[in-house]
């Protein structure tokens, strides 16, 4: 059988990862919101075991361990061997969270053991979402539930289409990316994630749109903040990849045009991106 989701382990183990951890405080804030609406989501009650899917170093495992106390489990697993290296050194030591290297979609997982399977933006990466889904649901009692959240399509989220739209003719054009590839817009159409649901064996599906305004880049002045954002948007996500292999005088003049478009935006110490993402519940149908 071919090896699973072979580039995002690759990735998230190499240059990818290691760029998230060097700004996982910043994304961390950045993710809160979102994090805490799935939370409400999921309503994890003391004494709960969750698993947390893609939990990278480890925030939402933290506060849903806070959710559940000492009387319940949290385990997250990620297929990033330095975020998860990240996620052990936060961990407070009386914490009742544990960190896992592992693909969620493939790795063994106790039958029936879960309550909740949560995931803060990270189960858009599988290369066989169906698969996955089906395989982590049975990690859930029956009646357990899931809740996670995922991006909405680009072009409703300014963090990403205000810069890729700022390089438009600055970067050669490539053919445009396929919307159901592994990657955090791959889960853009509800649709989709329904079907995906559907067909892993979850039942009550709900699948509502949560906004928020994203803080991007941190500094002392307005300026300060604004060449922060564009230093931290030219080298993580998804306009860090388009400008991977570009000369210097195409990134130089990448940043600019980048630049030109967060000056119009709000904030005062950040500046402030929209964020579109969709809260997804369901459950594992009671025997
Ligand atoms: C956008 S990051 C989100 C990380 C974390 N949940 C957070 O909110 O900070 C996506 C995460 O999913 C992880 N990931 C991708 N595919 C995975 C898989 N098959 N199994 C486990 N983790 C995976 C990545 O390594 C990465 O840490």
């Amino acid at each position: 059988m071919a090896e699973k989701n072979v580039y995002q382990v690759a990735d998230w183990n190499g240059p990818g990862g290691e760029r998230w951890v060097a700004y996982q405080a910043r994304l961390d804030a950045m993710m809160a919101v979102f994090g805490q609406a799935a939370i409400e989501a999921a309503a994890p009650a003391t004494g709960e075991r969750v698993l947390d899917i893609g939990c990278g170093a480890g925030a939402s495992s933290l506060d849903l361990a806070a959710r559940v106390g000492a009387g319940g489990q949290v385990l997250g697993v990620d297929i990033s061997e330095p975020l998860i290296d990240r996620a052990r050194v936060l961990a407070p030591q009386d914490t009742p969270a544990r960190f896992q290297v592992a693909d969620a979609s493939s790795t063994e997982l106790p039958e029936g053991a879960f309550d909740i399977l949560f995931s803060r933006f990270g189960v858009m990466f599988f290369d066989d979402p169906t698969g996955a889904f089906a395989h982590m649901r049975r990690a859930l009692k029956p009646g357990g539930r899931i809740a996670f959240v995922c991006w909405r399509g680009m072009a409703e989220n300014d963090w990403v289409r205000l810069p890729m739209g700022a390089i438009k003719g600055i970067v050669p054009p490539t053919a445009p990316p396929d919307p159901e590839a592994p990657g955090p817009f791959s889960f853009g159409d509800r649709g989709r994630v329904a079907r995906i649901l559907t067909a892993a064996g979850f039942a009550d599906i709900a699948i509502a749109p949560f906004d928020a305004s994203i803080p991007f880049g941190e500094g002392g002045t307005r300026d300060a903040a604004i060449d922060d954002a564009v230093k931290m948007t030219l080298e993580v996500g998804p306009l860090a990849r388009a400008l991977a292999d570009q000369p210097e005088d195409i990134r130089a003049r990448a940043s600019a045009a980048v630049r030109a478009v967060f000056a119009d935006r709000p904030g005062e110490r950040s500046v402030m991106l929209d964020g579109a993402a969709w809260i997804v519940t369901a459950r594992n149908p009671a025997n």
